[in-house]
């Protein structure tokens, strides 16, 4: 299994099934569109080349002053945070039946890529808007709450670095073993 840039001439995405059909019309209509207007990076985990497993989504993304809990907003100056922003991640349910871990695969990975983007622009945190029953997906690696209804998330680059620097020194040792690529 690897992760790769999505390509429309060579990933079949229409036999993506995740259960969630919004997700899977993203990947067949409009993955393609984003990339040619540069809204959005697509990356797919692919077992034999073409076949789609799981993918994601990064774009760049702001987060008013307001949206933060109180205790990060205390810290920080009332002006936008940058941040990097994982648009969709899903995993096929075959994948999934068959104990592939894409989705832990592909959030490690998302969050590599945006250590790499943080090593030349300002990103404060990697943050996620998820569906109602992923919310436990995303906590289990450490991922917060932003105000609000509960389903726009968050994680501090400072920490994504620290997992990634020294696994075995975090509390979240279920992020940890995703940095570490379990
Ligand atoms: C959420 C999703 C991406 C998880 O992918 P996955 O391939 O099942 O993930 P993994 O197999 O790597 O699971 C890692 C761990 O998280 C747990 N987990 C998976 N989905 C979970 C959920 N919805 N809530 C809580 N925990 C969950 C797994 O049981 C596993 O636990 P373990 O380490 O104790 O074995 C996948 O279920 C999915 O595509 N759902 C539909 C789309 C969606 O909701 N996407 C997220 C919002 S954009």
């Amino acid at each position: 299994m690897k992760i790769v840039a999505f390509d429309p001439r060579r990933h079949d995405r229409g036999g993506f099934d995740s259960g969630h059909d919004g997700l899977d019309e993203y990947l067949r209509r409009y993955a393609s569109q984003s990339l040619r207007h540069h809204l959005a990076r697509v990356y797919v985990a692919e077992d034999e080349p073409g076949q789609v497993l799981g993918y994601y989504t990064l774009s760049a993304a702001s987060l008013g002053h307001d949206e933060l809990p109180d205790d990060l907003a205390r810290r920080l100056p009332k002006y936008p945070v940058p941040a990097v922003l994982i648009g969709r991640l899903a995993s096929d349910r075959r994948a999934r039946a068959a104990g592939l871990r894409i989705g832990t695969r592909l959030l490690v990975h998302a969050l590599q890529q945006a250590l790499r983007a943080a090593d030349t622009i300002g990103v404060q945190c990697v943050i996620v808007d998820s569906k109602p029953d992923s919310v436990g997906f995303y906590r289990r690696f450490g991922f917060l709450p932003l105000r609000g209804e509960g389903l726009k998330l968050y994680l501090p680059i400072n920490t994504i670095r620290l997992l990634e620097a020294e696994p075995s020194a975090s509390g979240s040792s279920r992020a940890t073993r995703g940095a570490q690529g379990e």
